[in-house]
């Protein structure tokens, strides 16, 4: 748990809640977390669902792993106790656009189940889907698409995951999408389809 360190603050309840952004943009705000080895396709992945969901008419956002660490998460390296705070930020940063009635995807590694689960925790129930985007290592190894898998093998990256750092899948993810076995396009619809279900998006009439 993260210390609270300022004393002496007051909680300050909003007039315009999150259910009347809702009702404003005629979806529910909620955080589809894309988590898996780098090169296992989250972020094409992320960018795709968001593309056929804007041509729907809903209002998101992608937070993505190499993007934000330009900014917010600029003084962050892969140190277990970095990628701990990297999640932890992303996921309070994604309750706040889940609040504004976003659908926020975050495309990060998140190798650490405990900080998953936290990030979950952050949300009301059905609020938070994970999609665990499984790819052997074998294969984004092959695509080693930023050529990082060849440099940590060469031992010029230290804690890489899945070669010289853990990756912990989830136990009991929303969606497993095989970008391996299946098309960009399946897992694009199977994601659709599970919003659909989960009644965080209209089914098309
Ligand atoms: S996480 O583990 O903290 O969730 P994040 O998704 O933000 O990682 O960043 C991962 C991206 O950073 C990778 O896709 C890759 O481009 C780059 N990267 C650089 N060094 C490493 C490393 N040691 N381990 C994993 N990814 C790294």
């Amino acid at each position: 748990m993260t210390e609270q360190k300022a004393t002496n603050i007051t909680w300050h309840e909003a007039n315009v809640g999150q259910e009347d952004r809702e009702k404003l943009l005629n979806q529910k705000g909620c955080v589809i977390w894309f988590t898996g080895l780098s090169g296992s396709g989250k972020s094409t992945l992320a960018l795709e669902v968001e593309s056929k969901l804007h041509q729907r008419g809903h209002l998101t956002y992608v937070l993505d792993g190499d993007n934000v660490r330009h900014g917010l998460n600029k003084n962050l390296g892969f140190s277990p106790e970095d990628r701990e705070e990297n999640i932890r930020r992303i996921g309070e940063v994604a309750k706040l656009f889940n609040d504004a009635g976003v659908i926020a995807m975050t495309a990060f590694i998140s190798p650490y189940r405990a900080d998953r689960d936290n990030a979950r925790e952050l949300l009301d129930e059905g609020r938070f889907v994970e999609v665990f985007v499984d790819c052997p290592l074998e294969v984004c190894e092959a695509r080693d698409t930023k050529g990082l898998y060849q440099k940590a093998r060469a031992g010029e990256i230290k804690e890489f995951t899945g070669i010289s750092a853990p990756y912990e899948a989830p136990s009991q993810p929303e969606l497993t999408v095989n970008t391996d076995s299946l098309t960009l396009n399946e897992c694009t619809e199977r994601v659709i389809a599970l919003l659909e279900n989960e009644g965080l998006i209209p089914v098309l009439q």
